[in-house]
């Protein structure tokens, strides 16, 4: 249908689009218009027909206003075959055509509050309410599926139809059958309907979502990007058996038609919008329940919009915003429609997630233990309420396994809170212009002239600089150390050293010590008062615990967790200079790589002088009370004893028996020393037993006699 030049052009010609924004001309508005047409179409084609949209609603959205606004503009130059002239979207051949009792129409968008008021004004002015008095509406959720509209004639299913251009849809009865929450037959008659027509979404739940895409990566199938992918997919199948296996659920939302025997409209039967799907509630449908209500005001409705924006993530099925109708009918008829939509609703569109934009460069960022990531530079791109110019792409192992290229369009989510990332590549839209990304193999920051290779260890998904001559890891360790989880300094944050570092007044972490705060307050930006408030907070971190000196270090792989149980142990940082691999392994949850790192860390002279500079500086560098863990209830057997196992248990393991000991009120440690209280000698114990006893101050227990003692 779209070469992929032509569908590179109008992904470039889109973006253009929404950044123009006056046409002065007439010349050049006919041009825009021509341009809109073909890009709105083009889209349109990539969202209904392919399921696969590479805008956001939202900038489909921009794209259509814009249209809409020049035509009202120039009325003498809309063309027939406009995207605003017809309900879109095109059919496929793959199923027989069905045409709708009555059309089915889109819903206009509103992305804010504000949006809200001004329909609320419309729909006052519409139905001649007194500005003054409340319309009722009906809130409920925008499911994002597929479309299904369902016929029934006497209390029969007899046709369901995808949307397709909004007159005529694609039929495919049997395959909604095979839906558990499509009733088969319905009591219709009872309300003396023989002839209706239902609107409705076809969903997958989340969850199902992705089992279904788990399944299919043990297939080895291609996997779904989103639910709604699953489920318009899923309806789609050509054989019903595969529609039944995905799982799928149909919510109603509309009563569209309704006729008696002699084919006369029923509707009005029905006064209100939430009437009719209360009632559909009882025939057998799955309706919209909790998440469905009648609110008197548009302040009511915009209340519930924003509870069910916060609650989205919660919700078991995909909602792209909610649906906002004028609950009366009568009031519906005399707001009337457009050829585009009912002027009655409007969608609330909760804010996207996902936008594309192209990937125009990879930049190279270097971490406080020399590891290298890659970030995407991207072109600017709005989403979910920030604009967003570069994504990490953590390593190279991520980069192969999306295939990402320079100049690709690129698939970007932001979900919550959550930062943004890469979900894929676009390979459909590229020109073959794109270049693969080159890991570098020497450190990409170092601008020194003197290259240095990068390593790769095994097990690691990093690539790292292991001896950094630019100063670029100095930076990012001194960043790390002031920071709020490590030495807390308040006053210094990123921005601040990275001005003090320029001016040389930062190299190594001891210069956080020694600032010369006579010149920061001939800074711009500093007074007296700022100076005096960031002195304060570093003579503050000066009495910081050890754990949090040891955590501010950049150790690689030495986190807080661990941190505080080397501090445990220690009387004084320097104490680690003597420890061996032992030492620290026979700690509970102390792996051997976070030991090495930390034992190659005490063993360079220079780590040891930078540690004996700070100390001289005022750095506390002993154990503090903070570090030693919080003695247990003073009832337990073993309250406030030091305890060490050595030998060979014979009725558990070391780790469980630290357990029992730390369950009943001990700290384990790892050496003897004054200090030990208790050593329980398993089987072949040695040199550990031999100073314990040599030490004489320590209690010795057989593993039999510590099981008694502790019960
Ligand atoms: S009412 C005449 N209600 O949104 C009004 N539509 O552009 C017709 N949709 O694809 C729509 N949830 O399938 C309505 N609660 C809801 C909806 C809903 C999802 C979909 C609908 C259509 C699109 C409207």
């Amino acid at each position: 249908m779209y070469t992929p030049e032509q569908q590179r052009a109008f992904y470039d010609l889109s973006k253009e689009l929404l950044e123009k924004e006056t046409h002065p001309s007439r010349e050049a508005a006919e041009a825009a218009m021509r341009d809109l047409r073909d890009v709105i179409l083009y889209h349109e084609w990539r969202y209904y027909v392919l399921n696969d949209p590479v805008v956001s609603d939202y900038e489909y959205d921009r794209l259509f206003k814009k249209l809409e606004s020049l035509e009202a503009q120039f009325p003498e130059l809309i063309a027939p075959d406009s995207p605003t002239q017809r309900v879109s979207a095109d059919l496929t051949e793959d199923f027989p055509s069905a045409e709708h009792l009555t059309p089915m129409l889109s819903l206009a968008n509103s992305y804010n509050a504000e949006d809200l008021f001004d329909f609320d004004e419309q729909v006052k002015k519409l139905t001649l309410t007194p500005a003054e008095d409340d319309v009722e509406y009906v809130v409920e959720p925008k499911f994002d599926g597929g479309t299904i509209a369902l016929v029934y004639e006497n209390d029969l299913l007899h046709r369901a139809a995808t949307r397709g251009n909004g007159i005529m849809g694609e039929e495919m009865t049997a395959n909604a059958r095979v839906i558990r929450s499509i009733p088969l037959k319905a009591a219709f008659s009872k309300f003396g309907f023989q002839k209706v027509e239902l609107r409705g979404e076809v969903l997958i739940r989340k969850d199902i979502f992705t089992q279904v895409n788990q399944k299919r990566e043990a297939e080895g199938l291609p996997l779904f990007a989103n639910p709604r992918n699953a489920a318009t997919g899923g309806l789609r199948m050509k054989d019903p058996k595969e529609t039944a296996q995905r799982g799928l659920e149909a919510f109603v939302y509309q009563l569209a038609f309704a006729a008696d025997a002699e084919g006369a409209d029923q509707l009005d039967r029905l006064a209100t919008h939430d009437e009719s799907i209360a009632l559909l509630g009882n025939l057998g449908f799955k309706v919209p329940v909790e998440e469905r209500k009648v609110c008197r005001g548009i302040q009511e409705v915009v209340d519930f919009c924003n509870r069910w924006q916060a609650r989205r993530e919660d919700y078991p099925y995909e909602i792209d915003g909610m649906v906002v109708k004028v609950n009366r009918r009568d009031l519906q008829e005399r707001c009337g429609y457009t050829s585009h939509h009912p002027r009655w609703a409007i969608a609330y569109k909760f804010q996207a997630k996902q936008a594309t934009s192209r990937l125009v460069n990879v930049e190279y960022q270097v971490g406080k233990v020399g590891s290298i990531t890659p970030v995407a530079k991207l072109e600017p791109v709005h989403l979910a309420g920030v604009t967003i110019s570069s994504v990490s792409l953590h390593n190279e192992d991520f980069i192969r396994a999306k295939d990402l290229r320079i100049g690709d369009t690129v698939l970007v989510e932001r979900a919550g809170d959550v930062i943004p990332y890469i979900v894929k590549a676009m390979a459909e839209l590229r020109t073959g212009e794109e270049r693969t990304i080159g890991f570098p193999r020497f450190c990409p920051v170092n601008d020194t002239g003197n290259p240095v290779e990068l390593v790769r260890e095994e097990g690691e998904a990093a690539w790292r600089c292991p001896v950094c001559v630019c100063g670029a890891q100095d930076l990012q360790r001194l960043i790390w150390h002031v920071s709020k989880d490590a030495m807390d300094i308040e006053g210094l944050g990123k921005s601040i050293v990275e001005r003090f570092f320029e001016l040389g007044w930062l190299r190594s972490l001891a210069d956080v010590y020694r600032l010369p705060y006579d010149q920061i307050e001939q800074l711009e930006g500093f007074g007296a008062k700022s100076v005096a408030n960031l002195q304060a907070s570093i003579e503050k971190a000066k009495q910081n615990p050890i754990h949090r000196l040891l955590h501010s270090l950049s150790i690689h792989h030495l986190g807080q967790k661990i941190s505080k149980l080397l501090a445990a142990e220690i009387g004084h940082v320097l104490d680690l200079k003597n420890w061996t691999l032992e030492d620290y392994t026979h700690i509970k949850d102390v792996g051997p790589v976070v030991a090495e790192n930390v034992m190659a860390y005490f063993q360079q002279p220079g780590n040891i002088r930078l540690l004996e500079e700070m100390e001289s500086l005022g750095v506390n560098l002993r154990q503090t009370d903070d570090d030693r863990p919080r003695a247990a209830s003073a009832d337990a057997p073993l309250a406030g004893k030091s305890i060490l196992f050595t030998g060979t248990l014979q009725t558990m393991g070391r780790k469980e028996a630290q357990e029992k000991a730390e369950a009943a009120g001990a700290r384990n440690v790892s050496a003897v020393s004054s200090k030990l209280d208790i050593l329980v000698a398993g089987e072949a114990a040695g040199s550990k037993l031999k100073k314990a006893r040599e030490l004489g101050t320590v209690q010795v227990l057989t593993e039999e006699e510590f099981l008694n003692l502790i019960g």
